[in-house]
């Protein structure tokens, strides 16, 4: 039974404002806090309400607390639709998406404390025992860093041959520290920038910036004896421009139309053996994604973040599509753990993997380390180095000790 929810303002890794919640009960707490993202998809429900966290801390959490105090923790999904009529409109503008999602996960939190568990094992039962691979994140472009690095958002690895957590999360370590020299040998001015999820921002083509990933992973693989396949994230919503319904590749001075869009990540997907990617076409085009996926399902994950945005419905319709034969499961792009969760839910009955991944404006909250673990998805997006990404990698590794028989996810 909930006692007290208390809400206050705390900093996230951009220096922005972002929410905290702890919830007690009779015989448990849980805190929670949520991030924030920089290339949002359009169709996310609203993280703050107009006047943002000082106004849900000033005005909103006597009214919130008011309403869940007395309340099951247990019963997340009615404290979840209590949030919602609290809030009253579809995309949670009233107090926010990011309000309720920490509240719904300090819900959880607490709910699992109460049972003496920790939280994956309170979501996925006492038969857990996968881990997720980390698909870490080496080097940052687009919206993530700041003009002349590449125009991809993400470079990223998966450490696919490691055969336990702290095997992958040290294997993206030491290619994130090669991916520096290699960085070095194409760009002499670099001084160690980093984009906002701890990947370096090079002054590099996107040309060269694939040729160094595809090399630090067969270098660094050969050295720990495992294979680590290449991934990115176009984040391609960001390089769409609508008026001139074209990719713009501002780095390169190159722009793509759909059509050669396909061809153009079709050719890298092909040329690097990449494992995954995330977002290679605007938030809107399911049946460019349709495309691709057709032509590269088989061998490779396609990926919707923008494009589902954590929402079943969407979901629904890309399954519907053949549009991608992965998600990524972002928390507050919905609202609530139990919206998260229902959407997880579709994904696997549809064959369709389950990518929990943090924001690019994180806190030290380590929540989506347990998600991953709870939800069974085998792949979690969660950066490779950074206090506020370690916060949830060294959780896994913290995971891993207490699972009885642990092993690496399947896909
Ligand atoms: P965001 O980006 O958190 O800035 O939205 C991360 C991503 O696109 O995966
Ligand atoms: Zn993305």
């Amino acid at each position: 039974i909930i006692e007290d929810v208390q809400v206050r303002k705390i900093l996230d890794s951009r220096g922005n404002p972002t929410i905290e919640v702890d919830v007690k009960t009779w015989g448990g707490y849980g805190r929670a806090a949520a991030p924030s993202g920089a290339s949002t998809g359009s169709r996310e429900v609203v993280s703050f309400p107009e006047g943002g966290v000082d106004l849900v801390v000033s005005e909103m959490e006597d009214l919130i607390a008011s309403e869940l105090i007395g309340m099951d923790a247990c019963d997340i999904t009615t404290i979840d639709e209590v949030l919602r009529e609290i809030d009253g409109t579809d995309n949670l503008a009233a107090i926010g998406g990011n309000t309720t999602v920490a509240i719904s996960m300090a819900v959880a939190k607490a709910a699992a404390a109460s049972y003496n568990m920790p939280l994956y094992q309170y979501l996925g039962g006492s038969m857990v025992n996968e881990l997720p691979y980390p698909l870490g994140n080496m080097m940052n472009g687009g919206a993530h860093a700041g003009v002349n690095a590449p125009d991809i958002q993400e470079f990223l690895v998966v450490p696919i041959g490691a055969s336990n957590m702290v095997e992958g999360i040290f294997a993206n370590a030491s290619i994130h520290k090669r991916l520096k020299e290699l960085i070095q040998s194409k760009d002499s001015a670099f001084t160690g920038g980093k984009g906002d999820e701890g990947g370096w921002v090079p002054n590099i083509t996107n040309a060269d910036a694939l040729e160094i990933q595809s090399k630090a992973c067969e270098e660094v693989g050969d050295e720990l004896g495992i294979e680590i396949r290449p991934a990115l994230d176009m984040a391609a919503s960001e390089l769409w421009d609508g008026n001139e319904q074209k990719y713009i590749y501002a780095q390169d001075g190159i722009k793509r139309d759909t059509g050669d869009q396909i061809d153009f990540v079709k050719d890298i997907i092909d040329t690097y053996n990449m494992f995954y990617v995330e977002d290679p076409f605007d938030e809107s085009d399911f049946e460019g994604f349709a495309q691709l996926t057709a032509k590269v399902g088989d061998k490779c994950l396609v990926c919707g973040d923008d494009l589902f945005v954590t929402n079943k419905e969407l979901l629904a319709k890309g399954i519907e599509m053949n549009a991608a034969n992965a998600i990524i499961i972002k928390p507050n792009q919905i609202g609530s753990l139990s919206e998260t969760h229902a959407t997880v839910k579709l994904a696997k009955e549809n064959g369709i993997v389950p990518v929990v991944s943090h924001r690019s404006g994180e806190t030290t909250d380590e929540t989506i380390a347990h998600l991953a673990v709870g939800f069974n998805s085998p792949m979690i997006k969660t950066g490779a180095i950074g206090g506020e990404r370690i916060a949830k990698l060294n959780e896994l590794i913290r995971i891993e000790e207490e699972l009885p028989n642990p092993r690496m996810g399947k896909f």
